[in-house]
């Protein structure tokens, strides 16, 4: 299959790339390294099947590009990523999340392709009443980042109503694996684990008892690859864990998987964290015979091996 996937130059989707490589499709990547760094496309650039495109998402030459490479599916990860610019800057976000996307989508129609499967996040939820989140819980966004991610939501169905171009809607949990930048600010294992290897201090935010559903990129990457043939089409889908890890609990994971002492400090809880949060990922199950394969000390232990070679190497 010819897969076109942005934000490929990223954490989540250069691994994406990396394993729709392995399974033996052509793809074409278009990333603005506004966020992602090509390093992560070393791998990737020795297959005569990978193109890197550097660009931005809303160039109007995405729809020349589509038209010429005619991708079958097209998986959306650029994006404005961070909750806190979002509330810095909405007008930016929206420029990016929700013009982006219907400038993604309407390459789609321009490439012919059938189906686009989009990465949706949790902050969708903002407050849930209910956890583990069930996938068809009612949404509630609490920052421009949830609102402008459910406004590409909605584009995706309209582009399915205009058009028929199929589409997947992921909805990611608390993402982590090698590659992951330590320099945002939701990348809490990297941020852990590049503290804790270098010696600096880490720092908990609040009592500690702030919970989140830790989900290993390969196991995301995993729900992507699936999401791209017909499974699932029209439909919303979790992937996380449903299980909830305080922030405490992660600390000592990330600690052990480090080699490294479990001390971290403490500081005020920060205006507009969510308590608690994890998904629901049964009908992920049902639909797209996916589940998360990956425990966390299991997935914190590859993070931090990888990490550590990545420290060794600079
Ligand atoms: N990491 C998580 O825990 C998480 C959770 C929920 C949802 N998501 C979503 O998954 C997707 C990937 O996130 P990630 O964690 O890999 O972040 P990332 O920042 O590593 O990847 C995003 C990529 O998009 C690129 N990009 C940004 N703006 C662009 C533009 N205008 N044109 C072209 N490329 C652009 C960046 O350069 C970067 O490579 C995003 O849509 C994000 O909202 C991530």
């Amino acid at each position: 299959m010819r897969i076109l996937v942005t934000g490929g130059a990223g954490f989540i989707g250069s691994n994406l790339v990396d394993r729709l490589l392995a399974d033996g499709h052509e793809v074409t990547a278009v990333d603005d390294l506004s966020g992602g760094d090509r390093a992560n496309l070393t791998a990737a650039a020795r297959s005569p099947r990978f193109a890197l495109h550097e660009m931005d998402i809303r160039d109007p030459a995405l729809i020349g590009l589509a038209a010429s490479v005619e991708p079958e599916v097209i998986c959306h990860l650029a994006a404005q990523v961070s909750v806190r610019k979002s509330v810095a800057d909405p007008v930016h976000d929206a420029r990016i999340n929700v013009e982006g996307t219907a400038s993604v989508l309407t390459a789609a129609r321009h490439g012919g392709t059938r189906k686009v499967v989009f990465a949706s996040s949790v902050a969708v939820y903002g407050r849930p009443a209910v956890i583990p989140v069930p996938a068809g819980a009612a949404t509630d966004p609490r920052s421009p980042y949830a609102a402008s991610k459910l406004g590409a939501e909605l584009y995706l169905a309209t582009f399915k109503a205009l058009y028929g171009i199929d589409y997947t809607t992921l909805v990611l949990s608390n993402v982590y694996g090698p590659r992951q930048s330590p320099d945002g600010e939701a990348g809490v294992v990297a941020i852990f684990t590049d503290a804790l290897l270098n010696g600096t201090p880490t720092v908990l935010y609040g009592d500690g008892t702030q919970t989140r559903d830790y989900i290993f990129v390969d196991d995301v990457v995993e729900g992507f690859a699936r999401a791209c043939g017909d499974a699932g089409g029209g439909g919303r889908f979790n992937l996380g864990t449903g299980v909830e890890t305080t922030d405490r609990a992660l600390h000592s994971l990330v600690a052990e998987a480090a080699g490294a002492p479990d001390d971290p400090g403490h500081a005020e809880a920060r205006l507009g964290d969510l308590p608690a949060m994890a998904v629901d990922p049964a009908p992920a199950a049902e639909a797209l015979g996916w589940r998360p394969r990956t425990d966390l000390a299991t997935g914190l232990k590859a993070t931090a091996d990888w990490a550590r070679e990545r420290l060794a190497a600079l």
